[in-house]
């Protein structure tokens, strides 16, 4: 699960390497390196963890070459140390890999009975030897790529480089996304459009099991039977400047506070001042007799409130699965379901698999992602972008609640389809959500309050978080958060599971953090946090000022979140969760923008 890049250009490509790697860095960040071609000799620079590592490198140990490949490495196969780093090297040939070659222990011991060992613990070290094997046996560049293919088995996106051939790079994609790039007399490989869009906007992505032989000419590309295909080329729209901080100590702190203006974009976008949906029309729930919501980690739980929204609001049964799970266990579909698949990368191997797993057992497959021109998005039936911008912070936070207001909008619209909401009510629900923004900016204000709070829950080793109805997918994602960041164990429960178990884990040590606007549910919510609080329990109470007054005697600590309606609380209420993550890892010094571990797009299974 890496991000990888190659250039054809006009000029040093060492620069734009970087540049793009940067770009991709997202995908991980446990190793970084390049190699080029000059004066038709093969070399590279590799260095352990983050890019800034391998810049540093470059400045004293410089690679001059217009013919390159790169990579930023998420490591799978082997530790994150240099021998494991890419591009791995094999003779006359370089290759950069995302993916995995599962066949990778067969094909390994195959080379070494034939003398081509392996130096690092790596899959994709045996795919660069199996080339220089065919090359050693006279096999050109192509041949040698196109044979090694074939040998393959796995998912996979791969860019070749040769020593003496400065024209060449040989592209090829199985099951990990690939987009080639074109410039004016410069080509370049990539493995999202992100990647080249300081460099082109003319982008052609390449299908599953096809391969290209790219030149500054242009790209020939195969397809998994070797015939000659063609792929359109269109033209991406993506913001080329550098993602900035934008004066905030993180990207994680930025994207928090940028949540009104992006939810209300997100609304703005969808909805009509008027008070009614502005959804695309392709987006009918008529005859449709169930939802079965797809995701990953933070994404899953999004659906999992959405799961309350749909029910409650449209009468409509909905399921949710995570993705890893939901694509091996042959589940019971309906032909007159909707999938839907909530990923705001629109990478994630296993959302994307799941995709292409109940593609044509279901009426409809709705995508809701960050990036329209993702794997997913591209996929789907129907792609509803979030519009929350670019997130870079490992950690999702905006693109959460803008995947949870575009869910909303969805409910709404099945309501509205299926008969079960009135315009009137259907306009309250809309004016409620349009609220939203405003009440994030007054949340946002509990950012001091929340950072004195975390010195203390810094503290802790083990901290729970409760909820009941659509806040109890909120503990879990307030849990995850935290632990994802900060590195302190957290578990969300739902509020009326505590003592069927977790409560044995109750003592003064154990911060419990308690979702309660005041709703419905709320007096059943504080009865639980009573039973907290009588053994001792040190309760964190986040509530609305009604909720606060009536509940807040004998807890620890208070947070008084302003009044909202019941039903979007969710939305609100995920500011002061991330904060508590956020300023948590700030007291404890972790890495908050990319944690150890993780990647922002998890493009492996
Ligand atoms: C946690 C987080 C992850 C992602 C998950 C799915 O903060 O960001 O749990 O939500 O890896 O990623 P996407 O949404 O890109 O499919």
């Amino acid at each position: 699960m890496c991000g990888i890049v190659g250039v054809l250009g006009h000029h040093e490509v060492a620069p734009l390497l970087v540049e793009a790697l940067k770009r991709l860095e997202y995908r991980g960040y446990d190793s970084a390196g390049i190699a080029t071609v000059n004066g038709g000799k093969l070399d590279r620079r590799r260095a352990v963890g983050k890019l800034v590592n391998l810049s540093d490198l470059l400045v004293h140990d410089p690679l001059p070459g217009k013919a390159g490949i790169g990579h930023t490495r998420w490591a799978t196969h082997g530790g994150p140390v240099i021998k494991n780093a890419h591009p791995h090297r094999a003779g006359p040939v370089a290759v950069v890999h995302n993916g995995i070659i599962e066949n990778f222990r067969e094909l390994r011991e195959e080379l070494a009975a034939s003398g081509y060992v392996q130096e690092s613990d790596t899959d994709t070290e045996a795919v660069a030897l199996l080339v220089r094997r065919a090359m050693d046996a006279g096999a050109t560049p192509v041949e040698a790529a196109r044979e090694t293919l074939s040998r393959l088995h796995g998912a996979f996106a791969l860019c070749f480089l040769f020593d003496g051939e400065e024209d060449l790079l040989i592209a090829a994609r199985k099951g990990s996304p690939l987009a080639i790039g074109h410039g004016e007399g410069e080509m370049f490989v990539g493995s999202d459009a992100i990647a080249l869009a300081p460099m082109t906007d003319r982008i052609t992505y390449l299908e599953e099991g096809d391969w290209a032989v790219v030149t500054r000419k242009g790209a020939e590309i195969f397809d998994a039977a070797g015939r000659r295909a063609n792929r359109p080329e269109t033209r991406i729209h993506l913001d080329a400047t550098r993602i900035e901080k934008a004066g905030y100590k993180h990207f994680m702190a930025k994207e928090i506070a940028e949540q009104p203006v992006v939810l209300a974009d997100a609304l703005k976008h969808y909805t009509s001042a008027r008070g009614t949906l502005e959804l695309p029309e392709a987006l009918s729930f008529k005859g449709i007799d169930r939802v079965t919501l797809v995701a990953c980690g933070t994404a899953s739980y999004a659906c999992h409130v959405a799961k309350y929204w749909f029910e409650q609001i449209a009468g409509l049964p909905a399921e949710v699965d995570v993705a890893s799970e939901f694509r091996y266990r042959d589940p019971v579909l309906s032909p007159a379901s909707m999938a839907v698949f909530v990923s705001q990368s629109g990478e994630t191997a296993d959302t994307l698999a799941a995709l292409r797993h109940v593609k044509e057992k279901v009426a409809r497959v709705v995508s809701v992602v960050n990036v329209p021109t993702s794997s997913i998005a591209r996929e789907s039936d129907l792609a509803l972008p979030i519009l929350a911008g670019v997130e870079v912070g490992v950690a999702s936070t905006k693109a959460f609640t803008c995947q949870l207001t575009v869910l909303a909008l969805m409910a709404l619209k099945a309501a509205q389809d299926r008969g079960t909401i009135d315009a009137a009510t259907l306009a309250r629900r809309l004016e409620d959500l349009r609220a939203l923004p405003g009440l994030m900016n007054a949340a946002l204000g509990l950012s001091d309050p929340i950072a004195r709070i975390a010195k203390d829950l810094a503290k802790a080793q083990d901290i729970l978080f409760l909820g009941r109805g659509p806040m109890f997918p909120l503990a879990l994602e307030g849990a995850l958060k935290l632990k994802e960041i900060s590195y302190i164990h957290a578990e969300g429960y739902a509020s009326g599971e505590l003592k069927h178990g977790p409560i044995a884990l109750i003592d003064a040590a154990v911060p419990v953090i308690v979702l309660a606007p005041k709703d419905a549910l709320f007096d059943k919510t504080v009865s639980n946090m009573q039973e907290v609080m009588a053994r001792n329990g040190k309760v964190l109470l986040l509530s609305d000022a009604e909720g606060v007054e009536t509940a807040a005697q004998g807890t620890w600590k208070t947070l008084t979140l302003p009044p909202v309606a019941p039903l979007w609380a969710p939305i609100l209420y995920a500011i002061p969760a991330q904060l508590l993550a956020y300023h948590t890892a700030i007291a404890k010094g972790t890495d908050v923008d990319q944690p150890r571990n993780l990647a922002k797009s998890v493009t492996v299974e």
